[in-house]
C-alpha cells in the first residue's frame, strides 16, 4: 500500500476510508455482475478469485503433496477492506481450486499477511494426537487502535490440524506486539532456523526489517534489523522474505532478502527489491561485493514490470526438491482496485523459480523463471524460420491464439543500435510493444495505448529495465494470458511483468527491427492450456 514513513496512521485511516467508500460504490455492480465483461480479463492460466478482491499471497507452505495459496481477500467487495485469508490448493502450481476461507477477523483485528510453517516437532504444543500442527504467523491489524493514535499491528498465530482446511486461532494471540510503538509492524515470514534450532521471523517494520527468534512460535524476541535508510526514499517495508540459496555451479550458499516497498519502485509504484549476504541465524549482512554494486550500479529488482509485488515463497519444499519457489501479486497500489474487472479483481504472477548466479566482476544476481510445470499446459509448438530483419515481420498465427500463449524471441543485435521486439495490436488500434533498445541496453515495455488505459492517470506507462546479461544475443520468452504479459529476459537474469486490458483480445503480432540490423535467432509460439472453469465462475457468481 501507499505509504509515506512518520505517516502510516493517516495513510491506513485514508486507505480504509477510500476502501469503504469503493466499497459502497462497487456494491450495485457487486450485485449484478455482467459476467461477459467481468470475465473478459479473467486469465486462463493464472490463479485469480473467481469473485471479489485478492491482494499479497500468504501462508505459502507445500505439505503432503499439497500447494497451499492463501491470499489476502476481502469476500464482500471487489476492493480492498476487511482483510481474510483466501484460500487455495493445488497439486501441481497451475490448477488451483478455491477452498473455504481460512481466516477471519477477529476482536483482534482483521488479518494481514503472513506465513505458514508445518511443525514437524510441535515446537509449539499446538499439535494433538501425534499430528504436527500447520501453524499460520499473520498480522492483526486493528483500526480502532490506528483511530485512536495507538499502534495498530501485532502478529497472531493461528494452527490447523487437518491439512490446512480448517484454521483455530491460539488462545494467546498475539504473540508480538511492537515494543516502541511502531505502527506498521507487519508480515511475518517465519522458517526453521536449523543450526541455532529455533524459528526466524522476518518482520517488516516501518522503513527496515527486524528479525526475532523463537523456540515454540509463541515468545518471540528480537535479533537484530537490517536496512534502514536503504529503501527507496518515502517507502514503506512490506512482506520480507529471507531464504538461502545455492549459488549456481557451485556449492556455496548465500542468504537472500526479497522485500517489497511501496511506492519507490523503478518504474513507479510497488515493488519488490532483493538483498544478497549472509545470515548467522541472528543477523542478515549484505555481501560486500553486492553491496558494492548496489551502490554503483542502484538496487536490484526482482522484477522491473509494474505488476510483482508482496511476492514470497513457499515453505516446506526443503524436503521435496528444494526448490525456491515464488509467486506475486499481479498488481500495484498504485492503481490496483481500479482495474477494469467488476466481480474479481487482481490475479497471481506465474508461480516461479528462483536462481542465485554470481555475477562476472562480483556479486550476485537472483533469476527467476516460470516453474517447469507450466509446460504441461504448453501445446505444440510453431516455429519460424531464421532470417535476416531490417523492418517488420508479422508472424502468420491464428488470430484467437495470441491472447493466450507463449511466445519465445531470440535476436542477434547485428549493425548499428537497432531496437528488436514485438508488438502486438487488435483490431480497434490498441497496441503493446515490447523491445530491446540496444543502443541504450534497456528493455522497454510499452502500454500506453494497449487498450483500457484511462482508469487510472497511473497505469499507462513506458516501463525501463536496464539488460543485465551481456552477448549479441538477446533471448526474450513472455507469457501473455488475456490481462497480462511476463516478461522473461536473458533466462531469467531480468523479469518484467505488466498488467494489460486491451479492449478487445490482441489478434496480431508483428516482430519489429528499427534502426539498424539484426538476426531473427528463433521464434515460437505455444498456445498455452486453460486451467480455470467457467462452469464453477459462472455458479459463484
Ligand atoms: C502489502 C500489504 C501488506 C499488508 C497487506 C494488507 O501489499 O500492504 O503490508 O499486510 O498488504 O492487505
Amino acid at each position: 500500500m501507499i505509504f509515506s514513513p512518520g505517516k502510516a496512521s493517516i495513510h491506513l485511516a485514508a486507505i480504509a476510508l477510500s476502501s469503504a467508500s469503493s466499497l459502497l460504490a462497487d456494491q450495485p455492480a457487486e450485485k449484478q455482475p455482467a459476467p461477459a465483461q467481468s470475465e473478459q480479463y479473467r486469465p486462463a492460466y493464472h490463479f485469480t478469485p473467481q469473485a471479489h478482491w485478492m491482494n499479497d499471497p500468504n501462508g505459502l507452505i507445500y505439505d503432503n503433496g499439497v500447494y497451499h495459496l492463501f491470499y489476502q481477500y476481502n469476500p464482500e467487495a471487489s476492493v480492498w477492506g476487511p482483510m481474510h485469508w483466501g484460500h487455495a490448493t493445488s497439486q501441481d502450481l497451475l490448477h488451483w481450486k478455491e477452498r473455504p476461507i481460512a481466516l477471519a477477523p477477529d476482536a483482534l483485528g482483521t488479518i494481514f499477511s503472513g506465513s505458514a510453517v508445518l511443525d514437524r516437532d510441535n515446537t509449539s504444543g499446538l499439535g494433538k494426537n501425534g499430528r504436527a500442527p500447520m501453524v499460520a504467523i499473520f498480522t492483526y491489524h486493528q483500526e480502532d487502535a490506528l483511530k485512536a493514535d495507538q499502534p495498530p499491528q501485532s502478529q497472531g498465530l493461528a494452527y490447523s490440524l487437518d491439512g490446512g482446511e480448517n484454521w483455530i486461532k491460539y488462545a494467546g494471540n498475539p504473540v508480538l506486539r511492537p515494543d516502541n510503538g511502531q505502527k506498521d509492524f507487519r508480515d511475518p515470514k517465519v522458517f526453521w532456523h536449523a543450526p541455532s534450532r529455533r524459528w526466524v521471523m522476518a518482520l517488516a517494520v516501518g522503513d527496515h526489517s527486524e528479525f526475532f527468534g523463537s523456540a515454540d512460535l509463541k515468545q518471540w524476541r528480537r535479533l537484530s534489523s537490517f536496512g534502514a535508510g536503504l529503501g527507496p526514499h518515502g517507502a514503506v517495508w512490506e512482506c520480507p522474505d529471507l531464504l538461502p540459496l545455492r549459488v549456481a555451479g557451485t556449492h556455496k550458499t548465500k542468504w537472500v532478502l526479497i522485500q517489497s516497498f511501496n511506492p519507490g519502485g523503478p518504474n513507479g509504484g510497488s515493488a519488490t527489491q532483493y538483498f544478497v549476504g549472509d545470515f548467522d541465524g541472528k543477523t542478515f549482512k549484505m555481501d560486500p561485493d553486492f553491496a558494492r554494486k548496489m551502490q554503483s550500479s542502484g538496487p536490484r529488482w526482482l522484477d522491473w514490470g509494474r505488476d510483482n509485488y508482496a511476492g514470497v515463497t513457499w515453505s516446506g519444499l526443503q524436503r521435496r526438491d528444494g526448490r525456491a519457489l515464488l509467486i506475486g501479486w499481479m498488481n500495484n497500489w498504485d492503481y490496483g482496485e481500479k482495474t477494469p474487472t467488476k466481480a474479481w479483481r487482481s490475479a497471481m504472477t506465474l508461480p516461479r523459480e528462483l536462481s542465485l548466479h554470481q555475477e562476472s566482476g562480483g556479486g550476485y544476481a537472483l533469476h527467476s523463471l516460470p516453474v517447469r510445470e507450466i509446460k504441461r499446459l504448453e501445446g505444440k509448438a510453431l516455429t519460424f524460420n531464421p532470417r535476416k530483419l531490417s523492418s517488420e515481420y508479422k508472424l502468420p498465427l491464428a488470430k484467437s491464439m495470441i491472447s493466450q500463449s507463449r511466445l519465445d524471441l531470440a535476436f542477434a543485435i547485428e549493425t548499428g543500435h537497432p531496437k528488436v521486439g514485438f508488438e502486438m495490436t487488435n483490431s480497434l488500434g490498441d497496441s503493446y510493444r515490447f523491445g530491446y533498445d540496444s543502443s541504450a541496453k534497456t528493455f522497454v515495455s510499452d502500454r500506453m495505448a494497449s487498450g483500457n488505459v484511462d482508469f487510472s492517470p497511473k497505469f499507462a506507462s513506458i516501463d525501463k529495465a536496464p539488460r543485465s546479461a551481456q552477448g549479441r544475443i538477446v533471448r526474450m520468452s513472455f507469457y501473455i494470458d488475456h490481462s497480462s504479459i511476463e516478461a522473461f529476459l536473458d533466462r531469467g537474469a531480468t523479469v518484467m511483468t505488466t498488467a494489460l486490458f486491451p479492449r478487445l483480445p490482441y489478434t496480431h503480432i508483428n516482430l519489429f527491427v528499427e534502426g539498424g540490423r539484426a538476426r531473427l535467432v528463433s521464434a515460437r509460439v505455444w498456445p498455452v492450456g486453460k486451467v480455470t472453469k467457467p462452469d464453477l465462475i459462472a455458479k459463484r457468481l
